[in-house]
């Protein structure tokens, strides 16, 4: 799929699908939904007009009013170039956002497969819509489009596979093409690399070993300007990284911590160090899971999926921020060597951790990583995990759970999930629940003893990260998904991606 910035009459495009957008009418409380009216402006008046006031009847008779998510595709009969013309709602104006667009963009990429259609126009007029210029609104819809699109076939078999042929869309613009062209290169640059992440998150773990990930981590590196090194478990070893070690041992894949650096060609405005849990797999190890729904640890690796996303963004989009990305990355199994409940680990910073339960692995290789980042001095380090099966029970499905030791970079996170659509919803570092992770013969236990596991997890892990300002984001909430959402189908959702990329943009 290639977007470009076209100009020219809508109505006389020739591209298989021209998409109209429609708001819905504001409507009193009780009162039926009104038809929807075209605009002049995304030249909806225009291509009615030659298709002989086709739409509007349609939306009259239909009564189409131009509700969020609900689109009707029209046949022009040769009226106009365009054999299709895709109505699509964006709901009330008052409720207008970057999101609506990315919804919509969506709705056009299912479209175009319907109609197999190789091409397809979109208005975008020049005035704000609401206090949303034309660059970051392109940048939504075509994130939407990318997003949209996605489907994981890779283990079907060729005729199963239901495959976009979507060539080419046409953003049909007058005015500035340099900054619609940076805004739509940010659109595409992060859409594609969300989809990346999807990928590595839905591929099964017999696929997706830490050697594998470390594999497309140093692929990374040879694209773009991006320096990637990878430990080995002799190299970790010698860290002392051993917390992250005790969580390697129970399975036969060896585990590596991945480095991929980022230097910007001017003087740095800031150093950011992102950190990705990366559980290959998580059975749970001695401490195991049950059944159910196991396969869907197979994705326990997705915020370190969305950290090597996020690098591919960043050495494309090249901001004036250094950036670091560590992953930590290993099996969590039960073999006869597998650490204990029980047993009592040294980690990297010297403090001793007594394992409860095995199964609270995240936070024991996180630990290692954030004592290592941390080192290193960056200005602010955010880490992304799949760490608590409560996050989801604490905000929901829509929300990623952040936690921290500074509440300026917690405001700055919950700007940019705002603006990326990816909300965060901020949960207390309660110190009094402190207490819980201490009860133990050892300086730390991994669990606590609140009933707010994902609290605990984040108050385990800041006994890790010294002085570093520091968030974190628990993605166990948003990482997954059983039903198909808006522009994001059953499986791996890419979640953290575009909070990051934005987070670390607009520093
Ligand atoms: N990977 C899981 C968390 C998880 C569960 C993510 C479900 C996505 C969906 C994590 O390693 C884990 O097992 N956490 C334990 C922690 C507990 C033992 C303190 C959990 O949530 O049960
Ligand atoms: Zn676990
Ligand atoms: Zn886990």
């Amino acid at each position: 799929m290639k977007f470009k910035i076209a100009k020219g009459a809508v109505e006389s495009f020739k591209a298989d699908v021209i998409a109209i957008v429609c708001f819905e009418k504001e409507t009193k409380k009780g009162e039926k939904p009104k038809p929807a009216s075209l605009m002049k402006e995304d030249g909806g008046v225009a291509v009615d007009r030659k298709l002989k006031g086709g739409i509007s009847k349609l939306i009259s008779a239909e009564e189409f009013a131009g509700s969020e998510g609900k689109s009707k595709l029209i046949f022009t009969a040769g009226l106009v170039p365009a054999r299709y013309v895709l109505l699509i709602g964006l709901g009330q104006k008052k409720a207008f956002g970057l999101e609506t667009l990315r919804r919509a963009g969506s709705v056009v990429s299912k479209a175009a497969v319907d109609v197999k259609a190789k091409s397809v126009a979109v208005v975008f007029q020049k005035e704000r819509v609401g206090e949303f210029g034309t660059p970051t609104r392109i940048q939504a819809f075509v994130e939407g489009m990318l997003l949209g699109s996605y489907s994981f076939e890779q283990y079907k078999k060729e005729e199963d596979r239901k495959r976009s042929v979507l060539e080419t869309v046409f953003l049909v613009t007058a005015g500035n093409a340099p900054l619609f062209q940076k805004a739509l290169f940010a659109g595409e640059a992060t859409g594609k690399a969300t989809n990346f992440a999807r990928d590595l998150g839905n591929t099964p773990s017999l696929d997706m070993t830490p050697l594998v990930l470390a594999r497309l981590a140093k692929e990374e590196g040879t694209k773009g300007r991006l320096h990637v090194s990878v430990m080995s478990e002799r190299e970790i070893r010698a860290e002392k990284m051993e917390a992250f070690l005790s969580i390697a041992r129970g399975s036969p894949q060896p585990p590596v911590f991945i480095h991929m650096q980022y230097k910007p060609a001017r003087k740095a405005k800031a150093k950011v160090a992102i950190i990705g849990k990366g559980i290959t797999f998580d059975s749970g190890g001695i401490s195991i899971k049950p059944p159910k729904g196991m396969e869907q640890m197979k994705d326990d690796m997705a915020g370190a999926a969305a950290v090597i996303a996020v690098m591919r963004v960043i050495a494309q989009l090249k901001p004036h921020v250094a950036v670091d990305a560590y992953i930590p990355a290993c099996e969590n199994m039960p073999a006869g060597n597998a650490v204990k409940p029980g047993d009592v680990v040294r980690a990297r910073n010297g403090k001793t951790i007594e394992i409860i339960t095995t199964d609270a692995e995240g936070r024991m290789i996180l630990a290692d990583a954030l004592s290592y980042a941390s080192d290193k001095k960056p200005d602010y380090m955010i880490d992304l995990a799949t760490l608590t099966g409560a996050c989801v029970y604490a905000v929901g499905e829509k929300y990623a759970a952040v936690l921290g030791n500074d509440q300026r970079l917690i405001d700055k996170l919950k700007h940019s999930g705002e603006r990326a659509g990816e909300p965060v919803w901020q949960l207390p570092l309660e110190k009094d629940y402190k207490k819980g992770l201490t009860r133990s013969i050892a300086d730390l236990k991994n669990v606590g003893s609140s009933r707010a596991d994902t609290i605990n997890g984040a108050l385990f892990l800041e006994e890790f990260v010294g002085e570093t300002k520091w968030a974190h984001l628990d993605i166990a909430s948003t990482s997954w998904t059983d039903e198909d959402l808006p522009y994001s189908p059953r499986g791996c959702t890419g979640a953290g991606v575009r909070i990051l990329v934005n987070f670390i943009t607009s520093l």
